[in-house]
């Protein structure tokens, strides 16, 4: 219902700002990784789009890398899905100069633009500003196709253009703009043993001016699908509750959650659907290991960053922890950081802490209780609204229940998986992936 009303009161708004020829709606959309889509079928489609649907997500980002078999077949069936169910759910493009080993061609047979020719006319396209939303990962050596009369524009048409071009850095966009129009940072989790800071978000927001800015927001981060290469951590912790903090600070136009499928960098909100669509090293990492639940406080989320008052109806709470210390495993010849992206490299398991993160977000003023086995529980002081907090390890094993207790009565609870001493996984490596749980 809330959602429902506040979706209403935001097309309400957009109308009037359309008619005065504005458009500043506020958006929120999902990274799909396309090439993990490959046992996927129209109803597949249907049931991803239904869920982000209802966790108050606006459109998919579907993107694809070049060339990738997968990718024709899959946005057939996504459209397809989409334009079946109808219920206002939009899909646009974010091609991927990087994931399929060569940048995408601008034109001819199965080129950018071919695919806008192909789909931007379809209903579920997002549009903004009346042109066809696109985005990007990287591309930086394909940045005139882009340029206003260039070869995309002049074969497909306009577009509303908003790259991920975080390579350039700050000082690297500023020759660009006219060829954007917005901006996308992949900055968005942190270097290190550190928290993820919003100076990042600011420094683009300044060097882009007047461009639209979007903002990536990610739960959790462990690279695990390299057979050869490298496999690295950062930093997910506390950042799915601190960067959803950040985004209202930041208050940008944009917000991309990072990501709904991405199984290989766990960073999945998503359902899992077969482990033939994960990275064959990633399956040990990713099986058993729901991020579903991540989803739940993005209706709060959303709505409060399109500035709609949210009413919160009912108790919930999320959870989400590794189960094992991180030194109950081998690394596994996982990095701590990517030096491949120029990083300095550290101990991974300095990266991760030993917590369990939890988020509340209470009717009223209650008390919020961890437990992990039978030791004894911890209590936290909740208010009315939305909360966070962690709670170490120190050491403790057992299943982890979580309550909310007002005045004296349990008023809602839930059990999250065990946390054991020592990995469970057969090969002994430490999971630095999170399972996550609600209620
Ligand atoms: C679509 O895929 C799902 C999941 O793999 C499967 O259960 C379902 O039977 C498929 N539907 C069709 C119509 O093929
Ligand atoms: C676009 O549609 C044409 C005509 O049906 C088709 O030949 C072409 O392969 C399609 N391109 C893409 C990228 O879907
Ligand atoms: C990192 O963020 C968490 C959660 O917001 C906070 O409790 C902790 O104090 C922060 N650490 C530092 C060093 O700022
Ligand atoms: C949200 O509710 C508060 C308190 O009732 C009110 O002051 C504010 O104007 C409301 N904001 C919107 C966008 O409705
Ligand atoms: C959850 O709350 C109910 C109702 O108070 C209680 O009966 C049950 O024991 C609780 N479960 C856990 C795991 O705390």
């Amino acid at each position: 219902m809330t959602r429902l009303s506040s979706s209403l009161a935001s097309a309400a708004a957009a109308a009037a700002l359309y008619s005065s020829g504005v458009s500043a709606q506020k958006l929120v959309f999902a990274h799909v990784v396309v090439g993990d889509t490959a046992s996927h079928n129209q109803s597949t489609w249907e049931n991803d789009i239904k869920l982000a649907s209802a966790a108050a997500i606006d459109a998919f980002a579907l993107n694809g890398g070049y060339p990738d078999s997968n990718i024709p077949i899959q946005v057939a069936n996504a459209f397809a899905a989409c334009e079946a169910l109808d219920n206002g759910f939009k899909l646009f493009f974010s091609f991927d100069y990087l994931g399929g080993g060569q940048p995408w061609p601008a034109t001819g047979d199965n080129s950018v633009a071919s695919y806008l020719a192909n789909y931007t006319k379809s209903s579920c396209y997002q549009n903004y500003n009346n042109l066809p939303f696109v985005s990007t990962f990287e591309g930086t050596k394909n940045i005139d196709d882009w340029a206003p009369g260039g070869s995309i524009r002049s074969a497909a048409g306009d577009v509303y253009f908003v790259p991920d071009w975080t390579s350039l850095g700050t000082s690297g966009i500023t020759a660009h703009l006219d060829n954007i129009e917005g901006f996308f940072s992949w900055n968005m989790w942190p270097d290190g043993a550190n928290n993820l800071t919003d100076d990042g978000d600011k420094a683009w927001q300044s060097a882009i001016g007047s461009k639209s800015y979007m903002m990536g927001v990610s739960p959790w981060f462990f690279h695990s699908g390299s057979s050869s290469g490298t496999n690295w951590v950062w930093r997910g912790d506390d950042l799915w509750a601190d960067r959803w903090q950040e985004v209202f600070d930041v208050d940008p136009q944009f917000v991309e959650i990072v990501t709904w499928n991405d199984w290989g960098e766990a960073s999945y909100i998503g359902p899992f659907v077969s482990d033939n669509e994960v990275p064959t090293t990633s399956a040990p990492y990713v099986d058993n290991m729901p991020h579903e639940s991540f989803r739940d406080f993005l209706p709060y989320y959303i709505a409060t960053f399109k500035g709609s008052n949210f009413t919160i109806s009912k108790d919930q709470m999320q959870y989400w922890y590794r189960l094992a210390p991180a030194a109950g495993g081998s690394a596994c010849g996982v990095d701590g950081n990517d030096p491949d992206q120029g990083q300095t490299e550290v101990d991974p398991n300095t990266i991760v802490q030993d917590k369990v993160f939890f988020s509340a977000l209470l009717t009223s003023a209650a008390t919020v209780q961890v437990q992990i086995g039978s030791n004894s529980p911890t209590q936290f002081d909740g208010s009315q609204g939305l909360n966070h907090f962690s709670q170490p390890f120190n050491g403790q094993t057992g299943e982890v229940t979580f309550s909310i207790i007002r005045n004296g009565e349990t008023v809602g609870n839930g059990t999250g998986a065990a946390i054991t001493s020592s990995t469970s996984l057969s090969n002994g490596c430490t999971n630095y992936n999170a399972w996550a749980g609600s209620f």
